[in-house]
């Protein structure tokens, strides 16, 4: 792969404790960003240290919620106190929106962009006296995607294949922090995947905002002029035919992607899924809605009965489907009768897992121009009545699983001592066995079930 930094070491004299600390708030794009900015750090002569030793603590910031934003500006006083014992510096990047910025900007020491590499090199620099030698900075790059990553795992990596989102769902930050559409080019993937499976990566997840608009970008940055439908209908299609592409890899790897958006998840790309023998049986299709009404002022341009048809679409092809969802709870206007229609939806979609928020209104959003008419209390209801209905019926898919065998990645040993992992369809299995398997595939007989996951006895390693 074209690396733009060398992971050289020794750009300069350490005089001085060149350590560094990763807080990541949010989602798999923080963490890939974060393990790109990490190589930045090392290719300046940081190395990585537990947060109280760190003589610099990089936060990626998430703008989803107001709650993360807060976290972070409760932490920074802790860390402001800090510098009176210590030198230390704070360094944030990740999504931040406008308004947040001054705040932020007054708490910490230096906030980048994930296209201004430069500037965190050159702050770098100048603060801990670095002396700059050309040959490990950035040459002028503002291409995050171009650097070498620190995967933090030696067998499971996040591939982000796009940035930004296009779709302005009313109520979300995205679009703002992180700006337009952009898509990798599609030779940049395939080789980052190819060299993750040579080094042995069992699990590679595909991540983006919208990952089935992948590449429809393409056709205007790259000013390509169309000459039939046929061509036009061909780059609708990129994300298919980046999952084929990926598909022909030899190894033993599975493929992962997140996230879905059901107005652009092609009848293609459901035809393909049952042959593409690498990726799992796993999507993760939000819904953000059961009332077609709260769709409509959300901008999600589908209505629940169009999600619906998808769904068993999907559900039709692969047997195995996980299916999981995101929901939001108390948007502006939801009555009592919406989040009826929320409840009915998940009994009819029967999904696996939820991820369930409370509305939460994001200055600079559409949906921040609505009066935020559904008290707290009554959020904290509908949400914990949502998961009420979730778990009964999660807990009735994985009935059905239990007493099959399963293919299970093993993942990490849990606090009190159980190897804990995934099946090929995602769903959490918790197993008795040693440490050394971290990592392997195994077959599983599962054998017990409960509302949010699995556990199993482990039969061979694969
Ligand atoms: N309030 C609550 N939840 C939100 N999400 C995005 N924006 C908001 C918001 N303003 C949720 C959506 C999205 C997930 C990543 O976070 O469900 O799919
Ligand atoms: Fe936000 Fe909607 Fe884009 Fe997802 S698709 S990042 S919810 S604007």
């Amino acid at each position: 792969m074209e690396t733009l930094i060398t992971k050289k070491q020794g750009s300069s004299k350490n005089i001085q404790n060149l350590t560094y600390s990763v807080w990541v708030l949010g989602c798999q794009q923080n963490y890939s960003d974060a393990e790109r900015f990490m190589s930045v750090l090392e290719s300046l002569g940081f190395k990585k240290a537990p947060e109280n030793e760190a003589s610099l603590v990089l936060v990626m910031a998430c703008s989803v919620r107001q709650h993360a934003i807060d976290r972070i500006l409760g932490k920074a006083r802790q860390w402001n106190k800090i510098k009176r014992d210590r030198p230390l510096q704070i360094a944030l990047s990740g999504c931040v929106l406008p308004s947040d910025k001054p705040k932020l900007q007054n708490a910490v020491d230096f906030i980048f962009e994930n296209n201004e590499i430069e500037k965190l090199q050159n702050y770098l620099s100048k603060e801990y006296a670095l002396k700059p030698i050309t040959e490990f900075f950035c040459n002028g790059t503002q291409d995050l995607f171009k650097i070498d990553p620190q995967y933090q795992s030696h067998f499971q990596a996040s591939v982000p294949i796009s940035q930004g989102c296009d779709n302005f769902c009313s109520y979300c930050a995205v679009p703002i922090t992180r700006g337009r559409e952009h898509s990798r080019p599609m030779a940049e993937i395939i080789n980052e995947v190819k060299s993750l499976v040579s080094r042995g990566y069992k699990e590679i997840t595909l991540i983006g905002q919208n990952v089935n608009s992948y590449g429809n970008d393409f056709s205007t940055r790259n000013k390509r002029p169309f000459d039939s439908a046929q061509d036009r209908q061909k780059t609708r299609n990129n994300f298919v035919h980046l999952l084929e592409a990926l598909n022909k890899i030899p190894d033993n790897f599975w493929l992962r992607f997140i996230s879905n958006h059901p107005k652009d998840f092609s009848k293609e790309l459901i035809k393909a899924l049952p042959t593409l023998k690498k990726v799992t049986p796993y999507i993760h299709l939000p819904v953000q809605s059961g009332s077609d009404r709260i769709l409509k002022a959300m901008n999600r341009h589908y209505s629940v009965n169009q999600y619906l048809k998808l769904l068993f679409a999907l559900r039709s092809q692969l047997p195995a489907l996980t299916l999981t969802t995101d929901i939001i709870v108390g948007f502006p206007g939801e009555t009592e009768k919406d989040f009826q229609n929320t409840i009915d939806l998940f009994k009819k979609a029967t999904f696996d897992m939820a991820y369930i928020a409370k509305y939460s209104p994001r200055p600079g959003t559409a949906a921040a121009r609505l009066a935020d008419d559904v008290p707290p209390q009554e959020k904290e209801r509908r949400f914990r009545e949502l998961t009420k209905v979730l778990a009964k019926i999660a807990l009735e898919n994985n009935q059905k699983i239990v007493g099959t065998i399963r293919t299970v990645l093993i993942e990490k040993v849990t606090k009190n001592g159980q190897l804990f992992g995934r099946t090929r369809a995602y769903k959490n299995i918790t197993l008795s066995g040693d440490a050394s398997m971290v990592g392997q595939f195994v077959k599983v007989k599962v054998t017990d079930c409960y509302a949010w996951g699995l556990s199993g006895k482990i039969i061979s390693k694969l």
